[in-house]
């Protein structure tokens, strides 16, 4: 549906009036209605980059979820503040790594003599707090952009660097997402299925023996989203039988069968240029959430674009973030009111910081 012209208009004044003091981000999921709003547009890594480029801008208005603005908050100067406009837009996935879970079978690796081999690297999409365990025990960041060169940076680099404790026999702890996490070693780094382990948090030491553990190359959390993982294999058969010829393009947060049946993989910025390059006339089933899909689909009408599953398929952490909300957030920092702002504490901050450097150090 067509946006309210009252609520627009609002939007563009206050944008207006906060000139320079405001940088407006948007990730690739958000709502047209939201994302038209947007300084800077991009996928997590991008917009991880991308926040600090603004070092004059006093407020930061993340148009995406949680664990993106307490990154934003992370990469900025401390006297920058960090606005998410509703803060219920969080992450399912995120919400499936705690702390504490993470601590408990980070105690199980140790008390097994694995941990001090076992570099831990967790995907964007997890809390501060748990990139902050990252940062404590050598480990890094990945997004669905770099997570083979972050895998590759953990087995080559690792505790100590080539030659470093462990050399030729590390393990990855990979959060939160098992898929990415799998579909990476798998498909991009030539391990095998076998090679890959599933700790699940509630199961005592993860549901896994020791041996499992001992055996294993990289041990998988066992998280998911809960948007990517509704694509089956059964979608991709379907839509090859309706479209004769047609491209599958997915999102490597899908499940590996998805992914092994696709044409090609890769993250919400591969997706858009891999689209954007297509040549027109050509056919493309799309496995990623569906406001994107949708405005390539409008972007691109030379293109037959589809969505992968036949049923709605929206983040809903992500549509939370609407036009109220934003017009909301930016009048509230007209009249000099810091409304839902996203802080990190120091501490946590330090470490996260450092898992994120490495990250974006990352050849
Ligand atoms: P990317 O932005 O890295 O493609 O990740 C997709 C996603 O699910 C963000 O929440
Ligand atoms: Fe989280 Fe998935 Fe939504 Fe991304 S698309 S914010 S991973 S639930």
């Amino acid at each position: 549906p067509a946006s309210d012209p009252d609520l627009v208009e609002r939007a563009l004044r206050a944008k207006a009036a906060l000139g320079d003091r405001l940088f407006v981000l948007g990730h690739h999921y958000q709502r047209d209605e939201v994302i038209r709003f947007a300084d800077v547009t991009g996928d997590s890594f991008k917009l991880a980059k991308d926040a600090a480029a603004r070092p004059e801008a006093e407020f930061i208005v993340f148009c995406g979820v949680h664990f993106m603005a307490e990154s934003a908050d992370i990469l900025t100067s401390p006297a920058q503040r960090v606005v998410l406009p509703d803060l219920a837009a969080g992450c399912s996935m995120a919400d499936m790594a705690t702390f504490d879970q993470v601590e408990e079978a980070w105690d199980v690796l140790t008390e097994m003599g694995v941990a001090d081999v076992t570099v831990p690297v967790t995907y964007m999409n997890s809390s501060a707090d748990i990139k902050a365990f990252c940062g404590r025990n050598g480990g890094t960041v990945c997004t669905s952009s770099n997570a083979r060169r972050a895998l590759t940076w953990a087995f080559e680099q690792g505790p100590g660097g080539p030659e470093g404790k462990g050399a030729g026999d590390r393990k990855v702890l990979f959060l939160p997402d098992q898929h990415l996490g799998r579909n990476t070693a798998v498909l991009e780094m030539g391990f095998s299925l076998d090679d890959c382990v599933v700790y699940n948090p509630h199961r005592p030491d993860g549901g896994l023996t020791e041996e499992q553990i001992r055996n294993a190359k990289v041990i998988l959390w066992r998280g998911h989203c809960s948007v990517h993982g509704r694509f089956t294999a059964g979608c991709v058969d379907e839509v090859r039988d309706r479209i004769p010829g047609v491209n599958v393009l997915v999102h490597p947060e899908c499940r590996h069968e998805v992914v092994t049946k696709a044409d090609q993989v890769g993250s919400t910025e591969y997706i858009i240029k891999a689209i954007e390059q297509a040549p027109a006339g050509s056919a493309w089933a799309v496995g990623t959430e569906l406001n994107l899909v949708k405005r390539l689909a409008a972007r691109h009408p030379d293109k037959t674009i589809t969505f992968l599953d036949r049923t709605v398929c929206y983040c809903s952490t992500m549509n939370r973030i609407d036009l109220p909300h934003l017009v909301w957030a930016l009048e509230s920092l007209v009249d000099g009111q810091v409304v839902n702002q996203i802080t990190v504490d120091p501490g946590t901050a330090h470490w996260a910081r450092v898992a994120l450097d490495r990250m974006l150090a990352l050849p």
